[in-house]
């Protein structure tokens, strides 16, 4: 399928087969540049790193605490290389990490490697059906702004929704640099408005040298979300 997106000079056609391959080339990058922005420095995205794991992590001690448990099974929808997967795991007993990207999933594995109860599977999240059981939090970081057309966001944040009473949401909304024909931005409302049965609980943001990007811990299903 193709998606039109527009880009600087002018607008041009992206396929999702050529998403998918600028994924799998991204994944022969080293180390935080194989899921950052390449053009920054180490030491920027090692920070944003920790600023980020740190967002995480709170948000997921906000989800423990409106359940009155610590969450049983989180979902990471687009875990690149793991970067965060540790995180999630501290506050979760089971995970579920899923991306579409074999490259990202194998060094994901060897990340967490001392981590039995990560289990990680090969999935497009924009190809998703609903799974048996709804997980108590999903967390998603800069992967939504990669899926470009409008009709496959809404099919997917459909089945996000159906899927998870609570969701991490960290997407660029503002970018310094503009964002390759590769990602949209948009806007947390815009997001919410694609969820059904959804209310954003807790909202912070995430500077990236100047590219900003909200975090926002969403509860999808009112009373049920609980
Ligand atoms: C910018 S990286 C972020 C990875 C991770 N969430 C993090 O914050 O470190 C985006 C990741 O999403 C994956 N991805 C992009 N589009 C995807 C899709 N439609 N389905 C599954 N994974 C996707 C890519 O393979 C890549 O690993």
């Amino acid at each position: 399928m193709n998606t039109t997106t527009s880009a600087p000079g002018g607008t041009r056609e992206v396929t999702e087969e050529e998403i998918a391959a600028e994924w799998r080339e991204r994944a022969r990058r080293t180390g935080l540049r194989r899921v950052m922005r390449s053009s920054q420095p180490d030491s920027l995205n090692a920070g944003v790193t920790e600023q980020t794991r740190a967002v995480v992590a709170q948000q997921l001690t906000l989800v423990a605490d409106r359940l009155g448990r610590r969450p049983r099974h989180v979902w990471e929808i687009g875990c690149g290389i793991g970067r965060l997967t540790p995180t999630i795991a501290a506050h979760a007993e089971r995970v579920h990490a899923i991306d579409m990207t074999p490259a990202m999933l194998d060094q994901a594995r060897v990340t967490c490697r001392h981590l039995p109860a990560v289990e990680f599977e090969r999935v497009r999240a924009d190809r998703m059906r609903p799974p048996l059981e709804r997980y108590d939090a999903a967390v998603c970081v800069w992967v939504l702004m990669h899926v470009l057309g409008e009709s496959r966001l809404l099919d997917t944040c459909r089945v996000i929704a159906e899927s998870t009473r609570h969701l991490t949401l960290i997407e660029y909304e503002h970018a310094r640099v503009p964002v390759s024909k590769w990602s949209r931005l948009r806007t947390l409302d815009d997001y919410v408005r694609l969820l059904p049965g959804a209310e954003v609980v807790d909202e912070r943001v995430v500077d990236y040298g100047g590219d900003r990007s909200f975090a926002a811990l969403i509860a999808i299903g009112g009373q049920d979300a609980r």
